[in-house]
């Protein structure tokens, strides 16, 4: 995920400043950096660096050291072109320099109109065109303020701008929509952050901007001040607030672990994931990744998924998805297992590689299998620029930002959303009705503000967690699109809480599992109100016949459910194909309780790598 930080102040310190907020900006995960900074006499000094911020110290160190009161820097996380020095912040076009966290989704079509009236443009991203659109408005208007206004309307997505302007160097305009940005106050400095973790070493007074509001921070005479106002001019009145953070907390943004922070951004990662690739009006998904392949695919009658972990897990389902909504054959594989296997594939065939990392080994190597054998590969990876994304033949990205916890969450349900996406371009492209496609995109524009109303759920879940953490063993079960969420359960809390876990489903009770069932193996039913209510309803009260524990993943509307459990966690009803988004919330939550309550180091649990890169 981006990161950008800015400094105004009475000081010449925008260089020292700036480097070690970019230091404090590392954990958030970046592949290059780059620093702008405006000298009194207005000149501008910018270096770019791929690689770690020690990269671009070095770079700089070659230098003289700059003495500047403003300056602006960032680390990428790549999403629109490749790490590379050309695609890395701060932007610059004539005199404007920018640093941008965010996506722009009218990206395309704002590049061809600035390309029409003569811009060159030197980098793949979405953010130089940003910073050409506010140049052409900076030479009529002369007010950096202005210009900045001036482009907004025409921007569509998610953005947080910090913009400099070379021969200005009394001016910063900072700017956010639906992106993070934070404000630090002090009595001679003003500081900007994607993150509190870089501001609070500086004050502990912070304002945060509202989405549309345009903060113009000036230097008169040695002193700074700001205003704030709407993005129509109505001037905006904020109280600095204080945070009472220390810098780990900072870094967590106030949550105890990683892995909790990420499961509570899911609202903003599914979001992000979907955001621009809606298409209403034809009732499908517009991927620019599978574009160049979009006519290859219309002749695929079969798609492989290979993946391990979590990732195989969204595989199962995007498998599921796919033949019911486009008539594709579909499997999900583990990509350990698919790598020695002989699988016959022929050209009507594709394989698609799902992978957070885009790192992992038996992953990638079955997409060079696969390649090998001249099929199609695809791939849904969340690291841009990573190996498993430079490999295959064409891909979607999450979008997730980067997942630091060892557990995979925000990455799990981006992909869900990737996987509907694909299911509703190849769907559409053969038997799904505009109607469906429709249907389905309505529904997934709420996911966000469901994930959200879920995660409201905490507490009640960390009650749970409280009550069941002396178990040594539990069962999870689910049916159709909810026994895969019946397996990343079960994989949640051996991996976080090392609990000995089952994933099945829940049909498979009686060849088995239920041999285990008594008063110390408790059981976790992920049984929404659907065409199997009864089933489940059953399979609930045979495993109290036997004196087992409940604990339901249910609906409102599922009563008996409610009824016959021991504990039930209720979660708002979508689509039955949307469910697993919802359903998964709970247990990643009660696997991070138990965890927690067992005192382990959640984000780093034993024995287990982010990203498992040999075999
Ligand atoms: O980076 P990938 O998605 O390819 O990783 C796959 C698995 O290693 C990963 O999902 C693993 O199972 C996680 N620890 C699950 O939380």
């Amino acid at each position: 995920m981006c990161g950008i930080v800015g400094y105004i102040g009475s000081a010449p310190h925008a260089y020292d400043v700036l480097l070690d907020d970019l230091h404090r900006l590392e954990y958030r995960g970046y592949d290059s950096a780059g620093i702008a900074l405006v000298r009194d006499n207005g000149a501008l000094v910018r270096v770019r660096a791929v690689g770690k911020v020690a990269a671009l110290e070095e770079k700089l160190t070659k230098r003289a050291q700059v003495y500047a009161k403003l300056g602006i820097a960032h680390t990428r996380w790549a999403t629109h072109g490749a790490p590379s020095v050309r695609n890395a912040h701060p932007h610059t076009a004539g005199a404007i320099t920018l640093v941008h966290n965010g996506i722009i989704e009218n990206f395309a079509q704002l590049r061809e109109e600035v390309q029409k009236e003569g811009r060159m443009l030197r980098s793949d991203t979405d953010t130089e065109v940003i910073a050409h659109l506010i140049d052409m408005a900076y030479a009529q208007l002369h007010d950096l303020a202005d210009a900045v206004r001036a482009v907004l309307p025409r921007l569509r997505g998610a953005y947080a701008l910090l913009v400099i302007a070379k021969g200005d160097p009394k001016t910063l305009v900072a700017v956010r929509v639906a992106s993070p940005l934070v404000m630090g106050v002090a009595a001679d400095a003003l500081f900007f952050a994607s993150d509190a973790v870089a501001i609070v070493a500086h004050t502990h007074r912070v304002i945060y901007p509202l989405d549309g509001e345009i903060v113009v921070a000036k230097r008169t005479e040695g002193r700074v001040s700001y205003t704030i106002t709407t993005e129509k001019g109505a001037l905006r009145k904020h109280t600095p607030r204080v945070l009472k953070w220390d810098h780990t907390q900072a870094q967590k943004e106030g949550y105890a672990h990683f892995m909790l922070k990420e499961i509570m951004e899911q609202p903003h990662a599914v979001t992000d994931a979907m955001r621009g690739r809606l298409d209403s009006d034809n009732a499908t998904a517009r991927l620019g990744g599978l574009a160049p392949v979009e006519e290859r695919l219309r002749t695929i009658k079969r798609i492989i998924i290979v993946s391990c972990g979590t990732s195989y897990h969204a595989g199962l389902i995007g498998a599921q998805l796919l033949q019911e909504y486009s008539g594709i054959v579909a499997e999900a594989v583990y990509a350990s297992e698919f790598r020695y296997s002989n699988y016959l594939l022929d050209k009507e065939t594709a394989v698609l590689a799902i992978s957070q990392s885009g790192e992992t080994a038996d992953t990638l190597a079955a997409v060079r299998e696969a390649k090998n054998k001249g099929v199609l590969t695809l791939g849904i990876v969340n690291a841009v620029g990573s190996s498993i994304a430079r490999e295959v033949d064409a891909g979607v990205y999450n979008h997730a930002g980067p997942e630091i916890s060892v557990a995979s969450t925000k990455a799990f349900t981006s992909q869900l959303i990737v996987l509907v996406l694909i299911v509703l371009l190849l769907g559409r492209q053969r038997t799904m009705s505009v109607a469906m496609g429709k249907r389905i995109i309505r529904h997934l524009c709420a996911i966000p503000r469901l994930i959200e109303t879920v995660c409201q759920h905490h507490k009640e879940i960390r009650a749970i967690a409280r009550r069941y953490k002396r178990y040594d063993n539990f069962l999870y079960v689910g049916r159709l699109h909810n026994f895969p969420i019946a397996l990343e359960g079960a994989l949640k809390i051996k991996e976080i809480a090392y609990v000995h876990a089952e994933g099945y489903p829940f049909g498979e009770m009686k060849h088995g599992p239920i041999a285990l069932v008594e008063p110390s193996l408790p059981t976790v039913v992920i049984a929404p109100r659907d065409s199997v209510y009864e089933k489940n309803l059953s399979g609930i009260q045979e495993i109290r016949a036997r004196r087992g524990k409940v604990i339901a993943i249910t609906t409102h509307d599922a009563v008996d459910i409610v009824k016959h459990a021991h504990d039930a966690i209720i979660v708002p009803k979508t689509l039955p194909v949307l469910m697993p988004l919802i359903t998964v919330i709970p247990l990643q939550l009660l696997a991070y309780e138990v965890g927690v309550a067992h005192g382990v180091d959640v984000d780093k649990p034993r024995n287990l790598a982010k990203s498992v890169t040999v075999e």
